[in-house]
């Protein structure tokens, strides 16, 4: 019998990477011809801080090294083109998973759009897109956080004009994810729990998204629970695997349906103080969940039993046992060396309703209501005013 016209279906789920996590057996290659022009992207601090990074490395290819967590449009156009180049990888943290997936938009436009362009309207990739089995885009994390390596999304930040603007192709997702828990190991504990939190908000993000379905629910409790495992515990081996599996499984969850609320509601902070993406984008998490009870109460209750299964109180709720958690990893002690003052809460609600992102959630926000979370958050840190700590830069 056929489906009448009438039924809809609706699609769940979609990824065409292929994801590798490391063995000590040999893993299969993505790559294998090796003779062919290739460009490594690589975070600069990640190559001078892991030995194990090397391996990733082809012996001949170009090697274009980056610093700095928000990566800008002037940086990819500092990107010489590369005439016959085949291969791009990513290797480090989600600034450079961005620059990868924005340079190899250019490559498959030919360099014949500048980005500007291209974020203007990214479906001037649909035209190039016979280039694109040419071409193979590999993206190693060094930090589980961003989950960037499994979406089509890449984000430029324009910290002068106080925006940041994403380009969205289906042709940027990865041929080849790598997962190697040993990449992490060198970075600072600091740097690791930004990161974590950032994977943190992407798998809530997901549960709150209007467009969740059980497959991404699944893969974002699962998410949510190897991340408060590894932040919660101090077992190092453990904690890097179970951030690397979070990664993934947060990643394969808001691919499909993108960031939401508190990703609109921190980039004002990021923009306007320079916190660090994770520790802002999961700085209202709290807040949030408590409005999840009414929406999705049977996700509320599987984040609460999460919660309460890593000791936290939740008699008060689950907003504050997710404060305690923030407080117990240190989250506030890093944010309190940051500006947070300097944040204008009007300002800050109006510019994160901008975002379309602001209204893709099951969670319904008032533009007052939003002032008030900000005016709560710089009431709840002191601000040191000492400047930005480098490492986190
Ligand atoms: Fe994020």
């Amino acid at each position: 019998m056929m489906v009448d016209s009438s039924e809809m279906f609706q699609k769940y789920i979609h990824h065409p990477s292929d994801i590798y996590f490391y063995s000590r057996k040999p893993i299969e290659n993505p790559f294998p011809d090796n003779k062919k022009e290739c460009l490594v992207i690589v975070s600069k601090s990640a190559y001078e801080r892991s030995d194990n990074l090397a391996r990733y490395i082809p012996d001949h290819a170009r090697i274009h090294m980056r610093s700095g967590s928000l990566p800008s449009i002037d940086e990819v156009r500092g990107i010489p083109s590369i005439p016959g180049l085949k291969y791009i990888i990513g290797i480090g943290g989600g600034a450079v998973m961005d620059v990868a997936k924005e340079y190899t938009a250019l490559l498959l436009s030919d360099y014949r759009y500048g980005i500007n362009e291209l974020i203007a309207d990214g479906n001037l990739l649909d035209s190039c897109q016979f280039r694109r089995p040419k071409i193979k885009l590999r993206l190693i994390p060094t930090l589980f956080g961003s989950s960037s390596e499994l979406t089509k999304t890449c984000s430029f930040w324009a910290l002068d004009g106080g925006r940041k603007f994403t380009l969205s192709h289906q042709s940027l997702y990865a041929d080849s994810v790598v997962y190697d828990p040993a990449l992490c190991q060198s970075a600072s504990k600091e740097l690791i729990t930004i990161s974590a939190l950032d994977c943190l908000a992407h798998a809530m993000e997901a549960c709150w998204n209007k467009n969740h379905c059980f497959i991404t629910d699944h893969f974002a409790l699962g998410a949510i629970r190897l991340c408060m495992n590894a932040l919660s515990d101090n077992s190092a081996d453990k904690e890097f695997s179970d951030l690397a599996k979070a990664a993934a499984l947060a990643g394969l969850a808001f691919a499909q349906n993108g960031t939401s609320l508190a990703h609109a509601l921190s980039y004002p902070i990021t923009l306007q103080s320079r916190v660090p993406h994770g520790l802002a984008s999961s700085v209202f998490l709290g807040e949030l969940l408590e409005n999840l009870k009414t929406p999705r109460p049977e996700i509320y209750s599987s984040i609460a039993e999460i919660f309460f299964n890593a000791g936290f109180e939740l008699a008060h709720g689950l907003c504050n046992a997710y404060q305690d958690f923030y407080k117990s990893i240190g989250a506030y002690d890093v944010l309190n060396q940051f500006d947070i003052k300097c944040i204008n809460p009007c300002e800050a609600a109006k510019s994160a309703r901008l975002y379309t992102k602001y209204y893709s959630s099951v969670i319904t926000l008032f533009e007052s209501q939003a002032v008030d979370l900000y005016k709560v958050l710089i009431s709840k840190t002191v601000s040191n005013n000492t400047g930005f700590p480098k490492a986190l830069l």
